[in-house]
């Protein structure tokens, strides 16, 4: 009884696990999972009868409560003791399970009623539907939960299916399949629930990230990330002190975790090239860039030493020549990762590509701000500098570089993504001013530090994402994006402007 229900378990939290739910949601799946089969008396019966040296050959490490030391011990043990439960041995079981099925459907009802869970439990339950009804013609039940347990990633899925042969590889690919699941994380998921569901992504891992002071987003990015003892951060800031700050507090924290500390001002082009002649010198490659420093509302139209507006220069001229300057080092195992700090705020400007650097010039309808979205929410319009259209051209602009960095480097296997961290109280807010930020706090569904770096973690570690071509991530979901934000024709031309503008061709 205990093994083949453990194995249910099993694999419904190996799903879990892998689609991102957190682990406080994965143990009480388990919980709620586990005293559905309990109920079962027709499950009962069926195992009670059964007598295979199977249902003890599979020590489960529960008592650890710590599910993922449970699941390692798992694995390992599968291993090492390959069970040998046959076909007819199976086949016994089997008529059994379709009681089981309406009871497991009706516990799994009783769990979705308490929450929306996992779109799992009714991949399960067609699991269980095809179990019962495909009375597998696999040798062993044992292989095939050898074959369940190993499954790194869809790949190796894919494979292991097609070694395995009959109907049963394909009910173990509707449990495990995570293809079909979606991301369970939110808009108040914590930082530290999506490092630990991807905690295997961050082991050992080099990160870099661009503008990191005490009390911003990359401060918190990095202290979560630490947790999981990625193998080097490396912190990069426009002020020394600010950066140095975090890299104190982070290596009392965390001594074992190594912290680099870089001076970079993103909104120089003299500053970039110095500081990506110095990374692609380490000896280290990168696995994930993450393009954070940015500016939002300078209220008068600013410049940077090389003329161009403040905004454009630092949200995205400065990503742009910094990710193409360093594009060598970014090689990973599973594939490097950029993720683009782009916000929600991109809703408020196409980008001008008549006049992207508020020189007065003719702007074409097309790349008019939207003047009833801007009244709606009650900002300023026109069609000169406005510090909330200059801010969502920027971010506008890193999307379309997103894009255009999919058709370009994704053949490489790098995947880059654009989120939008949420409405968080840093100092991003300096140039608003103070009467707007504490309206605005009061209408806006406001979040945590934590909070907010959950999304930027999911768009860096989520291996789902490998590959993607969407590209916009915000409460932790893909979302659509404007079409002017990811048309393929304007990410193209961005990207030929862009190199214009900063002097020096990227072909890849
Ligand atoms: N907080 C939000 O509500 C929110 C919403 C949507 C999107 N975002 C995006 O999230 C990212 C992080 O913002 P945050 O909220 O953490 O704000 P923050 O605390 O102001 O952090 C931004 C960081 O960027 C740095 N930076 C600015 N200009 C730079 C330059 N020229 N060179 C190097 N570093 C520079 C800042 O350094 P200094 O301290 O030296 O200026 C600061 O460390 C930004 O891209 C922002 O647009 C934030």
């Amino acid at each position: 009884m205990v093994l083949f229900r453990n194995i249910l378990i099993f694999a419904s939290s190996v799903s879990a696990l892998r689609i991102g739910v957190g682990r406080r949601d994965v143990q009480t799946f388990i919980n709620d999972f586990d005293n559905c089969v309990t109920k079962s008396t027709a499950f009962k019966t069926a195992v009670d009868n059964y007598n295979g040296g199977v249902l003890a050959a599979i020590p489960i490490s529960t008592a650890t409560n710590d599910l993922q030391t449970a699941l390692n011990h798992t694995t390992s043990d599968v291993h090492a003791n390959p069970s040998p439960l046959s076909s007819a041995d199976f086949n016994t079981l089997a008529p059994h399970i379709g009681a089981l099925v309406h009871d497991i459907d009706q516990g799994l009802t009783d769990i979705k009623g308490k929450r929306d869970l996992l779109k799992a439990d009714g991949l399960i339950k067609q699991a269980i539907d095809l179990l019962t009804t495909t009375q597998t013609t696999h040798d062993s039940l044992a292989d095939a939960i050898t074959f369940i347990f190993p499954v790194e990633d869809q790949q190796t899925a894919r494979d292991s299916k097609a070694a395995v042969d009959g109907s049963f590889a394909d009910v173990i690919m509707f449990a495990v399949n995570i293809e079909e699941f979606q991301i369970d994380f939110g808009d108040k998921t914590e930082g530290k629930e999506v490092v630990s569901a991807f905690a295997d992504q961050v082991r050992g891992k080099t990160i870099l990230i661009t503008g990191v002071g005490p009390n911003g987003l990359g401060a918190t990015f990095a202290e979560t990330l630490a947790a999981e003892a990625p193998r080097l951060l490396i912190l990069t800031a426009r002020s020394s002190e600010k950066v140095e700050t975090v890299q104190k507090k982070l290596s009392n924290t965390f001594p074992g975790v190594e912290v680099r500390v870089l001076l970079l001002d993103v909104s120089s082009f003299d500053s970039i090239r110095r500081a990506a002649a110095i990374v692609n010198d380490y000896p280290e490659s990168i696995d994930i860039l993450i393009n954070n420093a940015g500016v939002m509302n300078i209220e008068e139209r600013t410049t940077n030493s090389d003329g161009f507006e403040m905004h454009l220069a630092t949200n995205y001229l400065g990503a742009f020549l910094f990710t193409n300057s360093i594009m060598r080092k970014l090689v990973s195992d599973g594939g490097a990762r950029i993720v683009n700090l782009s916000s929600s705020g991109y809703i408020f400007s196409p980008f001008r590509f008549a006049d992207y650097n508020f020189e007065g010039k003719p702007l074409p309808e097309s790349e008019h701000p939207p003047k009833a979205l801007c009244e709606a929410y009650g900002l300023p319009w026109g069609l000169g500098y406005l510090p909330t259209i200059a801010y969502g051209q920027s971010k506008t602009a890193l999307m379309l570089f997103s894009t255009q960095l999919a058709k370009s480097v994704g053949q490489k296997g790098i995947t880059s993504v654009c989120v939008h961290p949420g409405a968080i109280a840093t100092d991003l807010w300096r140039h608003t001013p103070r009467d707007n930020v504490e309206e605005l706090f009061k209408v806006m569904p406001m979040k945590t530090h934590s909070q907010g770096v959950s999304t930027i973690l999911v768009g860096a570690l989520d291996p789902k994402l490998a590959g993607s071509e969407s590209i916009y991530l915000e409460d932790c979901q893909l979302q659509e994006v404007a079409e002017f934000a990811r048309d393929a024709a304007h990410a193209e031309r961005l990207w030929e402007l862009s190199e214009e503008l900063v002097g020096e061709f990227f072909s890849y």
